[in-house]
C-alpha cells in the first residue's frame, strides 16, 4: 500500500527512481510521483493515476539530480489527484510517507496557526511542514527529524531529504516496512520493499520498527525506537527483473493462475519428505497434543485460505479452530487459551490488521505461527514460526497462486497435527501426501477448463449480481470465488454456504442471477444438490461446477457444467480453486477492467 523509492547517487537518478516506482505499482496507483534536489532546489513531478502518466510528465518537465525519492500512492487521505500526490514537500524539504498520520488533524491545525499553508488534503503533508518547522529551531536534521517523530501517531515509512544537505537521504519505519539498498558504486537506496530495489541493490537491509537510517553514499547510520545507535545485518536479495514480466500472458493474473501448478509443487517439496511418502514438517514450539483450541487470523483471500484450514484441521486433527478477521480479532480482544496457538496466514506479511493482530496475540502469550510469501517481511520476521510458501513474487492484486501454496501448507500442517496426535495412521498419512503430490498434475488438467472458463464468463459479464455456493471447504471457496470476481469484474458477487441460501440469499435469484456452485462429489454432495435445485426452481442460472461423478448425478437445469478432474475429499479446494479463478478472470476480461491492478484495491495494505 504506497510505494517509496529512494536514490543517493552521483549520477542523476530520475530514470531509476520511475522504474523502482513501476515495480512497486501493485502496491497502489491512484498517483505518483519523484522529487529531487538539483541547483539547490527542491524540484518536483507529480502526476494523477498510473506511472505511465508520470514517465509522460517527466519527458516534458525533465528534472534531474543526484539524490530523489519517489512515490507510487493508494489514497487514504483525500482524492487520487495531483495536489495530494507524493512527495510533499515545503522550500526546504520533502517526503514521502506510506501509513497514516492519525493526529494530523491537530498537528495540521496548530501548524496553520503559526502561519503555515497546506496545499493538500493529505495526513502525509503535516509531515513536510512539521520538519521545516522544527529544522528552524534545530542544530541538525537529526535532531528536526527526532523532534518531528515524536509528535506523529499513526504508522509510517518514511523517506526524507532537506534542500540544504543533498549528500544525505533519510528513512525510517513504524508500523509500515522499508528496506535500505547497499549499492556497489557508492550508491545508497531506500525501499518500501525488496521489490523495488530489484536490479538497484542487492545487498538489504531491513529496518526495524522504530528504526531511522541516515544515508550517506557511502555509509549508513541507524538509530533504534530508544535513539540509540544500532546495527542491523544485510542480507543479499538476487531476485532478478525476469521474475516480474508478465510475458507471454496477457495479464499477471493469468499467468499467475497458470503458475499454479509449478508453485504448488514447489511449495509441497519444502513440506513434504524426498520421496513424498510422509510429512518433512518444521519443528513446532509447542506440544501438538495438548492445544485445546488453534486460533487462525488473517485478512482478504488469506482468510478464505484460513476458513478451509478450520474444516481440515477440525476433521483431521480434532482440534477446535477459530478463524478471524484480523480487523475484527485484534479490537475484539478476545480471552486466549492458556499456552494456545496462533496461526496468522499473509502473502505480503506486512498487512497492518494481521500484523497488530499477531501484537496482541503475543501479548496473549500465545505461540505463533505465520504463512508467509515474502521472506523477510515484517510478519515472517516476527513470528515463533514461520511457515514461507513459494509462490514467488505475486504482482496481480487479486491473490491467486499465493492462496494454493497457503493451501498447501495448511495441508501438511492439518495432516502433521493429526499425525502427532495420533489421529492418522502412517499408512494414511502416506495416502494422504500421495493425494497432494499429485496435486501439480491435477492442476494442469483443471487448466484446461479455460478455454469453457471464457464463454461462460461472456454470460456472466452481462450480470449484475452473482451468487456462489458450497458447503464444507468447497463453502469456503465459494467465498473465494465471489471475492475474485468482485474485486476484478467489479460485478456484485456473494458467497454463501449452500445451507443458508433459503435463509435470505435466495430471494436475490431469478433468471438474470448466476449461481456458481461448487459441487465436488462428497459425502455433502446430495444436500448441496437440493439446494441448487432449489435455486433453479427460482430460474436461477446454474454453472454446476463438479467433477464427471457429480455432474451425472446432478439432473436439474444448468446453463453451464464445468467438468474437473476426481479429487479426494481432503484436495477438492485446490482443484475447485481454478475454475472460480478463471471465470473472475475472464468475466472481468469481457468487461474490460483493469484486471491486474483493479480500481480502489491495492495489494498489501498497511493501513487500518
Ligand atoms: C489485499 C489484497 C488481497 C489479499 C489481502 C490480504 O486486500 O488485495 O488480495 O488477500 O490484502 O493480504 P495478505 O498479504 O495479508 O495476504
Amino acid at each position: 500500500m504506497c510505494g517509496i523509492v529512494g536514490i543517493l547517487s552521483h549520477e542523476p537518478v530520475a530514470q531509476r527512481l520511475v522504474d523502482g516506482l513501476k515495480r512497486l505499482e501493485y502496491r497502489g496507483y491512484d498517483s505518483a510521483g519523484i522529487a529531487v534536489i538539483n541547483d539547490n532546489k527542491i524540484r518536483r513531478c507529480r502526476s494523477q493515476g498510473k506511472i505511465v502518466n508520470l514517465d509522460a510528465r517527466l519527458a516534458q518537465e525533465k528534472i534531474d539530480g543526484v539524490i530523489g525519492i519517489a512515490h507510487t500512492r493508494w489514497a487514504t487521505h483525500g482524492m487520487p489527484t495531483e495536489e495530494n500526490a507524493h512527495p510533499h514537500m515545503t522550500e526546504e524539504v520533502a517526503i514521502v510517507h506510506n501509513g497514516i498520520i492519525e493526529n494530523y488533524k491537530v498537528l495540521r491545525d496548530d501548524l496553520i496557526e503559526k502561519g503555515f499553508s497546506f496545499y493538500s488534503q493529505t495526513d502525509s503533508e503535516v509531515i513536510a511542514q512539521l520538519l521545516t518547522f522544527f529544522e528552524k529551531e534545530s542544530t541538525s536534521h537529526l535532531e528536526a527529524i527526532f523532534k518531528t517523530l515524536d509528535k506523529l501517531e499513526g504508522a509510517y515509512a518514511l523517506g526524507i531529504m532537506f534542500k540544504a544537505d543533498p549528500t544525505r537521504l533519510y528513512g525510517m519505519r513504524k508500523g509500515s516496512p522499508l528496506a535500505i539498498g547497499h549499492g556497489e558504486k557508492g550508491e545508497m537506496f531506500l525501499g518500501s520493499d525488496a521489490l523495488a530495489l530489484a536490479g538497484l541493490a542487492e545487498n538489504l537491509t531491513y529496518l526495524e520498527d522504530g528504526d531511522l537510517a541516515v544515508l550517506t553514499r557511502d555509509n549508513i547510520e541507524i538509530f533504534d525506537k530508544d535513539h540509540k545507535k544500532a546495527i542491523r545485518p544485510s542480507q543479499r536479495y538476487t531476485a532478478g527483473f525476469e521474475a516480474i514480466s508478465k510475458a507471454p500472458y496477457d495479464h499477471f493474473m493469468l499467468k499467475e493462475i497458470y503458475e499454479q501448478p509449478d508453485v504448488v509443487r514447489q511449495t509441497l517439496n519444502t513440506y513434504l519428505s524426498a520421496d513424498k511418502k510422509s510429512l518433512s514438517f518444521p519443528k513446532l514450539t509447542f506440544d501438538p497434543d495438548s492445544i485445546s483450541k488453534l486460533t487462525i487470523v488473517a485478512c482478504g483471500t488469506s482468510y478464505y485460505a484460513g476458513l478451509v484450514a478450520k474444516y481440515w484441521i477440525e476433521q483431521i486433527a480434532r482440534i477446535s479452530v477459530d478463524v478471524d478477521i484480523a480487523s475484527e480479532f485484534r479490537y475484539r480482544q478476545p480471552p486466549m487459551p492458556k499456552e494456545g496457538v496462533a496461526l496468522f496466514i499473509s502473502q505480503s506479511g506486512e498487512t497492518a490488521d494481521t500484523m497488530a493482530a499477531h501484537e496482541y496475540a503475543v501479548s496473549e502469550r500465545q505461540q505463533t505461527l505465520g504463512i508467509i510469501n515474502v521472506p523477510n517481511s515484517s510478519l515472517a520476521r516476527a513470528v515463533h514460526t514461520p511457515l514461507m510458501t513459494y509462490a514467488g513474487p505475486e504482482i496481480g492484486v487479486a491473490s491467486t497462486k499465493a492462496f494454493s501454496t497457503q493451501l498447501c501448507v495448511l495441508a501438511a500442517f492439518a495432516l502433521h497435527l493429526a499425525h502427532e496426535r495420533g489421529l492418522v495412521s502412517s499408512e494414511k498419512l502416506e495416502q494422504h501426501c500421495h493425494d497432494l503430490a499429485s496435486l501439480p498434475n491435477a492442476l494442469e488438467q483443471v487448466l484446461g477448463l479455460a478455454a469453457s472458463c471464457k464463454d461462460i464468463a461472456e454470460d456472466l459479464s452481462k450480470a449484475q449480481d452473482i451468487l456462489y455456493i458450497g458447503r464444507g471447504t468447497s463453502y469456503a471457496i465459494a467465498l473465494e470465488g465471489a471475492l475474485k470476481l468482485k474485486e476484478i469484474s467489479y460485478i456484485h458477487a456473494e458467497g454463501c454456504a449452500a445451507g443458508e441460501l433459503k435463509h435470505g440469499p435466495i430471494a436475490l435469484v431469478d433468471e438474470n442471477v448466476p449461481v456458481i456452485v461448487v459441487a465436488p462429489s462428497d459425502a455433502l454432495f446430495e444436500k448441496l444438490a437440493s439446494n441448487v435445485q432449489e435455486a433453479a426452481a427460482r430460474k436461477g442460472q446454474v454453472v454446476f461446477i463438479s467433477d464427471k461423478k457429480g455432474q451425472q448425478a446432478y439432473h436439474g437445469d444448468a446453463l453451464a457444467r464445468l467438468t474437473v478432474p476426481d479429487t479426494t475429499v481432503f484436495t477438492a479446494p485446490f482443484i475447485y480453486t481454478v475454475p472460480v479463478q478463471l471465470l473472475a478472470y475472464y468475466t472481468a476480461v469481457h468487461k474490460g477492467t483493469d484486471v491486474d491492478q483493479p480500481r480502489n484495491l491495492a495489494k498489501s495494505v498497511t493501513v487500518e
